[in-house]
């Protein structure tokens, strides 16, 4: 069953009686510019056709009952009250969202029963709580009829998530399931947030393979990532690693090496990971899939190499998708990194032989089973 199946008829059995409306956040998976978004850079993600799903009814007070299906858990908070953080981490991203809509238009306090489902893997690089923060942003816009556009609730989920569950996550995973288009992959500039938007390529798969590892230390590093961009931004004078192209990066980089080796392997992959989306847009226009595939591996090198964000088994399970792929098309770790996804872009043609390729080889080196996902490009968040 879908999650809006699942939300609408849980709705109706959890508060005996049927909800209004279902709204639907898909996830995302990002084809090519990772770590790119806080750097104010370029990203070109999908939104997928994994979601969650919020069915909900109006209340005639200023309460929210929120009813978490999934993990069988409930919030309650009151919207004329000031917003304080649960005990819930899941309930903060809610809580989260509802007060920064707040401080926008501290007018809204319309209460409401909520019934929440989602089918994206959770710690998984797939942005679960990106869709979790739009489809609250949606349905919070649409009971108090709010003036709010999706960019706008795409910053507020941000927002939220920064400030309110503590983790500093970029732009990117929010705008992606706000904006997503329908088959296509969006290329987004971090800093003027604008889209260009191209097709998935004709005779190809999105494919997402997870690899099933989880990793506990990811705030710590992702801050700590950060930090040493930040540090590379300061170096060259600039309000950010999108300042500096790769020819300015040569010429000062021995010296960023010898004052700061991390802050230096941290700009390189940054600034090659810029110029890499804007390449992987014009491979993509001119249909050039093995140029595609090239800046893809390139792009997991410097993953690899130089942000040191994958791990054996990620790299393994990119090096199995190369193999199966081969020329045309491409494999790479996807989303923040230390485990999770990776994603192909493959020929039809290859589907089976890729699955197949994986089946056979990763759980026999690693231990562990992957789990394999086609996916399709799908629109940001919507009502269903
Ligand atoms: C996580 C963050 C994003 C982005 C990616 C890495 O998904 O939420 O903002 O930084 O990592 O590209």
């Amino acid at each position: 069953m879908k999650p809006q199946q699942i939300s609408t008829q849980k709705f109706a059995e959890h508060y005996g009686y049927q909800a209004s409306q279902t709204v639907f956040a898909p996830g995302r998976v990002n084809i090519i510019g990772e770590h790119t978004d806080y750097n104010d850079g370029f990203v070109m993600p999908c939104a997928i056709n994994y979601g969650m799903a919020v069915s909900f009814s109006k209340r005639d007070d200023s309460i929210w009952r929120v009813y978490a299906i999934d993990i069988e858990q409930h919030d309650e908070f009151d919207l004329s009250q000031p917003i304080e953080p649960s005990k819930h981490k899941w309930a903060n991203y809610v809580r989260g969202v509802v007060k920064y809509i707040q401080a926008k238009y501290p007018e809204f306090k319309q209460g409401a029963d909520l019934a929440m489902a989602s089918d994206v893997p959770m710690s998984s690089g797939l942005s679960s709580s990106a869709a979790l923060e739009i489809s609250i942003g949606k349905t919070a816009q649409l009971l108090g009829e709010l003036p709010l556009n999706l960019t706008e609730i795409a910053l507020i989920g941000q927002e939220a998530e920064n400030k309110f569950v503590g983790a500093n996550c970029g732009n990117m995973d929010q705008l992606t399931s706000a904006l997503g288009q329908k088959d296509q992959l969006i290329m987004i500039d971090c800093r003027s947030l604008a889209i260009t938007p191209t097709p998935v390529p004709q005779g190809y798969s999105i494919a997402i393979i997870n690899s099933n590892v989880k990793h506990d230390l990811v705030t710590g590093e992702y801050n700590s990532r950060r930090k040493e961009c930040e540090f590379a931004a300061q170096f060259f004078g600039v309000k950010a690693l999108r300042d500096v192209t790769p020819e300015q990066f040569i010429e000062r980089a021995h010296e960023l090496q010898r004052e700061n080796q991390l802050a230096y392997q941290r700009a390189k992959h940054v600034i090659s990971e810029n110029h890499r989306v804007l390449e992987a847009v014009k491979a993509l226009k001119a249909n050039d899939m093995q140029k595609l595939g090239q800046l893809m591996a390139e792009s997991h090198n410097s993953m690899r190499d130089d942000f040191e964000i994958t791990i054996p088994e990620i790299d393994y399970l990119v090096e199995l998708a190369q193999v199966a792929i081969s020329k045309n098309g491409g494999a790479r770790m996807t989303g923040g990194g230390f485990g999770g996804c990776i994603v192909c872009l493959v020929p039809n043609d290859k589907v089976e032989h890729l699955r197949q390729i994986i089946a056979e080889n990763y759980e026999k080196q690693t231990g562990i089973k992957e789990t394999f996902h086609l996916c399709t490009a799908c629109d940001g968040v919507h009502l269903v």
